[in-house]
């Protein structure tokens, strides 16, 4: 696990999107699983307006590790967000946007998707293999979009799941535990205080953290980064 703590959020973004243009750059292509939530939009900001010259980006395959199960058009929408931070300011093939059509049906969205990740990407064990998973991490401990209260689903025989917002009972598709530990490259970004005490948790494996699905990421075959600010990490026992 390589771990490492930033100032702010601005230095997580730019750091981050340093290394993932270092990671892409010599790729013939570069296969990656986005994240959603709020922290990616910073993140694709900065990858846009400091490093988008150092990005082949007709080189980079995007696919989402999970998305909400809404209109594309809909706020709630990770894709909506990734292209108005990102897609709608940088030049990318459109055929290198493989995004979750979460409006139709999740069961049978699930099924298309994990199918689609077969067929393009490597596999490992029959598994696909993404170069670079980024990940962020709810307060509750989530991650992609597995749950606490269906933590089952890490371990799902299906490479995309069906799952459940605790609160808004929203339903989502997720890749599970087996694509992301697959990863050549995990990349956690989770910043702010809310998430400190999730952070020291899952880093310092405390007593109870495997409830967590955050906990469960552990790529066997790749390297494990986490992008932290200062406030994120505030609990962690070298602070
Ligand atoms: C999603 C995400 C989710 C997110 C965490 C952290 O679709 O919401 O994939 O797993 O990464 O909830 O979100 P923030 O970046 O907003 O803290």
């Amino acid at each position: 696990m390589d771990l490492k703590i930033y100032k702010d959020k601005q230095e997580v973004a730019e750091q981050f999107s340093s290394y993932f243009a270092d990671k892409q750059k010599d790729k013939d292509a570069f296969y990656v699983a986005l994240s959603g939530g709020s922290t990616p939009k910073i993140v694709f900001d900065v990858l846009v307006e400091k490093f988008s010259d150092k990005v082949d980006w007709s080189k980079v395959h995007f696919y989402w590790g999970d998305e909400r199960c809404v209109s594309p058009t809909d706020d709630e929408s990770n894709y909506k967000m990734t292209v108005e931070h990102l897609f709608s300011k940088i030049k990318v093939p459109k055929e290198n946007i493989n995004r979750i059509l979460g409006e139709k049906s999740p069961e049978g969205e699930a099924l298309r998707y994990a199918n689609l990740l077969e067929m393009d990407l490597d596999r490992v064990e029959e598994v696909p293999q993404f170069d670079l998973v980024i990940l962020g991490m709810g307060d509750d401990g989530h991650t992609a979009s597995i749950f606490p209260h269906e933590i089952e689903l890490w371990d799902s025989e299906d490479h995309c799941v069906v799952a459940t917002h605790p609160d808004s009972g929203q339903k989502r598709v997720s890749i599970n535990g087996k694509v992301i530990n697959t990863a050549k490259e995990v990349a956690f970004l989770v910043t702010g205080a809310s998430k400190a005490e999730k952070v020291k948790a899952v880093v310092e494996k405390t007593e109870g953290s495997e409830a967590y699905p955050a906990s469960l990421v552990n790529p066997a075959l790749g390297n494990l980064l986490w992008f932290l600010d200062e406030a994120a990490a505030a609990r962690l026992n070298q602070n």
